[in-house]
């Protein structure tokens, strides 16, 4: 085990390692070359989703201890939705290269990735792949339904709802604050099926976290009671050298997306499965996504595309029971972190609620994942979420409402002279992974008063943004190449037509060829602000949202060697 180059070496280093870390406490007997295990966690106050953190990172050292490893527990930079700007996606790959320069720096044999917010699971999975330990996920749990004045509301899902109506006055001020603490009222994550929850589930799919470990609410018992058996279990990798390379193959990121289909998955699994499978040199690509998963129903009935939350999904049986109703499709000889193949962990997997959980035969809607589009509008792919849009916009034609950046569209969204109508397509630019820069989840961008004041609760919306998972609309995201580097959004005006055609999967801009050369020709880089640091580097490596949006120089592994000692 690479650790015992640490910690059983007659040399100073090896004195050092153990000298200076017993100054915690730790006996003799833990240097005897058994497992040393990294505890990744992603806890911070300013991560709220991922507050708790610090007593799953107890259960998990127990579960160590008694398989007979070493815990050792870390932090590592935490990604939080709720206040970080610009965005989470900006500092992405930043906390993957940290976790991925920890893993390797230090003596660990394996590790265990604690992870909750949107962001702290795909990171900290890019970083780990790219070490390639034995890695097993305990992802936090999403909090305990939102409860509102007699009715469930979900994370975001319901904010989106109540900012609607806080402006057309159908809330008032009052309302709006009390729900505040009545949306948010445990431990956990967004308990919608937005991105953490997706990532949750994600994770399972993958077979990267025990069975049921997903839909667990963060405050419910049995979710320390997984740390504690992930504890246990990665001792029990390690010794088998059961590498996470080995549980991310090409079938196990199919299964995810067959998974993701039927939960009603966040359209960032997309780019966050790109990254990693980046990392791994597994073949993955948009069109993957579009032909295995955008046929398949929906049947898990969560918001933002359903009415239920997370907490009903477990103890409706959560991802087991999904899976157990898609396993004619799945690859069931798919290894996990069990150790055994992911039809042994989801055999006989009940399902105790089939409003929640729907079967196969019978679906909450006929097809539900993210279908991919192209066109000349996106030459290299854009997304839409069929089952959080409205059906009628689904093939739809329309001028273009141009908005050149974020702050244009601030200035003039709710000017009353805007020619915006229900047929309106608004296409908004400048919000890519180089344009904000960071690719913010803006695509689901409100619309403006005037519509609302007429009733209208959703047009079609264009942009290279992501959408926060718990959105929904029409809203058509991740359009590459972006508008900052070229990519024909930037050559989009005012009035331009523009076709949608979702079941054709097509996504066009009715302008002659000859007509996008002369505007391409003219067209000139928006000025953007001088950058230096991370920001820079962002900036001269960030790849385009079909590649997943990792850094070009981080794209595979380099292993867990390190063939230099610290000391002489
Ligand atoms: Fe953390 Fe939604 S804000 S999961």
């Amino acid at each position: 085990m690479r650790s015992q180059s640490w910690f059983t070496s007659e040399s100073p280093s090896g004195f050092v390692a153990r000298s200076w870390t017993k100054n915690q406490g730790y006996p003799n007997h833990l240097y005897d070359g058994r497992p040393v295990i990294g505890i990744c966690n992603t806890w911070s106050e300013l991560t709220p989703c991922n507050a708790h953190f610090r007593v799953l990172a107890e259960m998990v050292k127990r579960g160590v201890y008694e398989a007979g490893g070493f815990p050792l527990e870390f932090p590592v930079m935490s990604l939080g939705e709720a206040l970080m700007r610009p965005t989470t996606m900006l500092f992405r790959n930043l906390a993957a290269m940290e976790v991925e320069e920890t893993l390797r720096a230090n003596p660990l044999d394996g590790v265990v990735l604690l992870t909750g917010c949107d962001k702290t699971t795909p990171s900290t999975i890019m970083g780990a792949c790219s070490v390639d330990l034995p890695t097993i996920v305990v992802s936090g749990g999403a909090m305990l339904n939102g409860k509102f004045r007699g009715r469930d509301i979900g994370s975001g899902t319901d904010v989106w709802r109540f900012h609607d109506d806080l402006r057309t006055g159908a809330m008032s001020q009052d309302e709006y604050v009390e729900a505040e603490a009545c949306m948010s009222r445990s431990d956990g994550n967004c308990m919608t099926m937005g991105t953490a929850s997706t990532m949750a589930c994600m994770v399972e799919s993958l077979g990267l976290t025990l069975p049921g470990g997903a839909a667990i609410p963060a405050p419910d018992a049995r979710r320390k009671r997984l740390a504690h058996l992930a504890g246990n279990r990665i001792v029990g990798m390690v010794k088998e050298d059961l590498r996470i390379s080995k549980v991310l193959t090409r079938e196990a990121f199919e299964n995810a997306i067959l998974v993701n289909a039927a939960v009603g998955g966040s359209t960032n699994f997309i780019i966050h499965m790109l990254a990693i499978a980046g990392r791994l040199g597994v073949p993955l690509s948009m069109d993957d996504f579009d032909q295995l998963g955008s046929r398949l129903p929906l049947l898990v009935n969560l918001m933002p595309s359903g009415e239920f939350l997370m907490e009903d999904f477990y103890y409706a049986g959560g991802v087991p029971a999904v899976m157990r109703e898609l396993a004619g499709l799945l690859h069931l000889g798919a290894l996990t972190v069990t150790g055994k193949a992911l039809g042994d962990n989801i055999a006989g997997a009940p399902c105790y609620d089939r409003k929640v959980i729907a079967p196969f035969g019978e679906p909450v809607k006929a097809a539900a994942g993210t279908a991919v589009l192209r066109g000349n509008l996106a030459p290299d792919g854009a997304v839409i979420k069929p089952s959080a849009a409205s059906p009628h916009l689904l093939k739809h034609r329309g001028q273009a409402v141009v908005f050149e950046n974020i702050d244009d569209y601030h200035a003039r969204v709710d000017d009353p002279a805007l020619p915006v109508d229900a047929n309106s397509v608004m296409v908004l630019k400048m919000v890519g992974p180089v344009g904000y820069p960071g690719m913010p989840e803006v695509g689901n961008f409100s619309l403006p008063q005037k519509l609302l004041d007429q009733g209208i609760r959703d047009v079609v919306r264009i942009s290279d943004a992501r959408m926060s998972g718990t959105a929904f609309g029409t809203v058509i995201l991740h359009v590459a190449p972006e508008s900052a580097i070229g990519g024909p959004l930037a050559l989009v005006q005012e009035g331009d037509w523009i076709s949608l055609d979702v079941e054709a999967r097509s996504l066009r801009l009715e302008v002659s060829d000859e007509e996008l050369a002369r505007r391409r020709a003219s067209w000139k880089a928006p000025a953007q602000p001088a950058a230096r640091g991370y920001v820079d580097l962002f900036l001269r490596h960030v790849q385009q949202a079909n590649l997943g949006a990792d850094f070009d120089f981080l794209v595979g592994k380099s292993g867990s060697t390190v063939s230099r000692e610290s000391h002489a």
